[in-house]
């Protein structure tokens, strides 16, 4: 399903209230979150059901997609850090209950493998949010991923180094080179897969991922081959859709 709304707080409403659903429909939900601009609005639509109509979140567990290797987990800008100020704190989880992959360990290689195993322990991820790099990445899957891959150590790709720079006070060369992502064939595990964009910065890659072939080129076109995908975009994101 493509759902098209005129501005992003609207996309972000729709898509947080059918997050919000999920976790009604079943309190012990497996969620998979992302990190990035896009998810916000979604996080604070879900905290505010939680203070006002009473969203019960305390039985659910939470997975992120991905990680930086080697930025100390207490770096604002880690992803644990990230989560934990986006998701965890907002919508008073008990840090137990949110899983983000271990990034700054000896071993990435070896936590990657974990953490693909934690979620198996957990019963697979039920709802996976996420959203869409301007290259058509999902998680930190660039341009050229397998559509089979597992959880693994990756490489950035340049152009997500500049966009992410924005995070790291401008600095792509802050921006760490490598990542532990969810693997694609991880993402289209999940029961169900909200993506969330808005922008015309993303109206190339929402076009190839809907319309396109499937195709590594663009990884988030594997989506096309699952059958539970709501994708929540702006009119600029779908500018570019037949
Ligand atoms: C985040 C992630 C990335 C982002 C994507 C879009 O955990 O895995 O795929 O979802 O880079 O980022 P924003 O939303 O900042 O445009």
């Amino acid at each position: 399903d493509v759902v098209i709304s005129p501005t992003p707080v609207s996309a972000a409403s729709q898509a947080g209230a059918k997050v919000a659903e999920a976790i009604a429909n079943n309190p012990r939900l497996v969620l998979g979150v992302a990190t990035g601009s896009s998810p916000l609005g979604i996080y604070e639509y879900v905290r505010r059901e939680i203070e006002e109509n009473g969203l019960d979140v305390s039985g659910i567990t939470c997975f992120a997609l991905d990680e930086y290797v080697g930025l100390p987990e207490d770096h604002p800008e880690s992803y644990h850090r990230v989560v934990a100020a986006t998701v965890t704190e907002p919508w008073g989880l008990k840090p137990e209950q949110v899983h983000v992959p271990a990034g700054n360990t000896g071993n990435p290689r070896q936590a990657a493998l974990d953490y693909d195993q934690a979620i198996k322990d957990a019963g697979g991820v039920d709802l996976q949010i996420v959203g869409i790099g301007g290259n058509g990445h999902i998680g930190f899957n660039e341009p050229g991923s397998s559509l089979g891959s597992r959880t693994r150590v990756k490489t950035l790709h340049p152009r997500t180094r500049e966009d992410n720079a924005r995070f790291f006070d401008g600095d792509m060369n802050a921006v760490p080179i490598h990542c532990v992502t969810q693997g694609i064939g991880t993402i289209l595990d999940a029961g169900s897969v909200v993506m969330i964009a808005s922008g015309e910065a993303k109206a190339d890659a929402i076009a190839k991922m809907v319309e396109g072939a499937v195709s590594s080129n663009c990884p988030a076109s594997a989506l096309q081959l699952h059958p539970h995908v709501f994708v929540y975009i702006d009119d600029a994101a779908a500018a570019d859709l037949q």
